[in-house]
């Protein structure tokens, strides 16, 4: 039980690296003395010191002799390999910490369980799964994209609460104002939102998180015949665009924030457009609608959770909602809107 309150305080610190640690994973780290927590810290930014080294510095001059009786938590393997910063292993090894105890494995290919074997080699007692099997852990994105090659996929609408998700051609407003921040917080944590034609049109959505802090993600819009007009919200260069297109038109200028990449729309786009984000280091995508464009992710079974507001309007008519078929992780209401977070346990590629 005290293992999971302390590792339930990783995933709290893991999280607070959401939206600048991309594409490396959040991690958090709790170093424990006797019951006493002497040291945290977390994986603030990409590039920069790992979570354990972070703790580790955090320990006061008083309590550094407790180090090498301490245990270590960490929402995630610790790291085996020299990257862009040194092997957490090694720091382990170095500080004498007799036990380490950690929530999941890291896929990454360079580690994937070699960090245990190399603490568990040294003679560390590393204990493996605590909290590993609950819904949402701070490590999912970074081991869907290591793991499958693409980024983590989020399918997000809003819905009536006859299961209505708008009406062609004309833009209709769900959810409440509680549920928009919510949604543009979530927008921050990921590293692009995709759209379809239709919804650019029909809503011309900014897809920025300006109802909270942070940045805004790669804005992507599917635009097969180029029809979509150039004063959309969407190319105002508040933020950075990708337009994914057969064919660019020949005034079609890239610029540091407006880019363009041509795929085939009737062989696998989804697929070919995932492998291109994948290489373009974007490890997690929003996919907020509309019906058309969910539905075929859907389809192809690729995606990993599925976040839907409904809200108490009544529509009547107009454009089904998709139905996910998911496992149900979270539950909860926002003033007048419910938000269920749905868990694909089946993603196919
Ligand atoms: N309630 C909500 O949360 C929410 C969110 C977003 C939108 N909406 C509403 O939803 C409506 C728009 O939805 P929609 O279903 O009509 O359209 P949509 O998904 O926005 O766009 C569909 C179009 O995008 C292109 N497309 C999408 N996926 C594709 C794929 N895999 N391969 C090829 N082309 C693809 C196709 O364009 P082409 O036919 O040109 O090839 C398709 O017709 C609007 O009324 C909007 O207000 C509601
Ligand atoms: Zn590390």
């Amino acid at each position: 039980m005290t293992d999971e309150i302390f590792m339930r305080r990783c995933f709290d610190l893991a999280r607070l690296g959401s939206g600048s640690v991309s594409p490396n994973p959040m991690v958090g780290a709790v170093l424990v003395h006797d019951g006493r927590v002497i040291g945290e810290g977390w994986h603030q930014r990409y590039g920069e010191p790992h979570a354990e080294v972070r703790c580790l510095a955090s320990v006061s001059k008083a309590d550094q002799l407790l180090i090498s009786q301490s245990t270590l938590y960490v929402s995630l393997e610790p790291c085996c390999f020299h990257g862009k910063t040194p092997a957490c292993t090694d720091l382990i090894l170095r500080e004498q910490i007799p036990k380490v105890v950690i929530a999941s494995l890291d896929e990454t290919p360079e580690v994937a369980g070699k960090g245990v074997k190399i603490l568990r080699q040294s003679g560390v007692e590393v204990v493996s799964g605590v909290c590993g099997s609950q819904p949402n852990l701070p490590s999912d994105v970074r081991n869907v994209f290591v793991s499958q090659k693409r980024p983590f996929i989020q399918l997000k609408f809003a819905k009536s609460i006859d299961g209505y998700m708008g009406k062609a051609g004309r833009q209709v407003w769900f959810s409440n104002h509680y549920s928009q921040v919510l949604a543009h917080k979530g927008r921050g944590a990921f590293d692009a939102i995709l759209i379809g034609t239709n919804t650019a049109l029909t809503d011309d959505p900014s897809l920025t998180t300006r109802h909270w802090f942070g940045k805004s993600p790669l804005r992507i819009v599917l635009d097969r015949r180029r029809i979509l007009p150039g004063s959309l919200k969407l190319f105002d260069n508040s933020a950075p665009a990708l337009v994914v297109t057969e064919r660019r038109l020949p005034s079609d200028k890239p610029s540091g924030t407006l880019q363009f990449v041509e795929l085939d729309f009737d062989d696998g786009l989804l697929v070919n457009l995932m492998d291109y984000l994948f290489e373009h280091q974007v490890s997690s995508i929003i996919v907020e609608g509309g019906a058309d464009t969910i539905s075929r992710f859907l389809e192809i079974n690729i995606w990993d959770e599925a976040a839907i507001f409904t809200t108490p309007l009544r529509l009547g008519k107009g454009i089904l909602a998709p139905t996910p078929l998911g496992k149900q992780v979270m539950s909860y209401q926002l003033g007048s809107d419910n938000l269920t977070i749905l868990s694909n346990e089946h993603q196919g590629r």
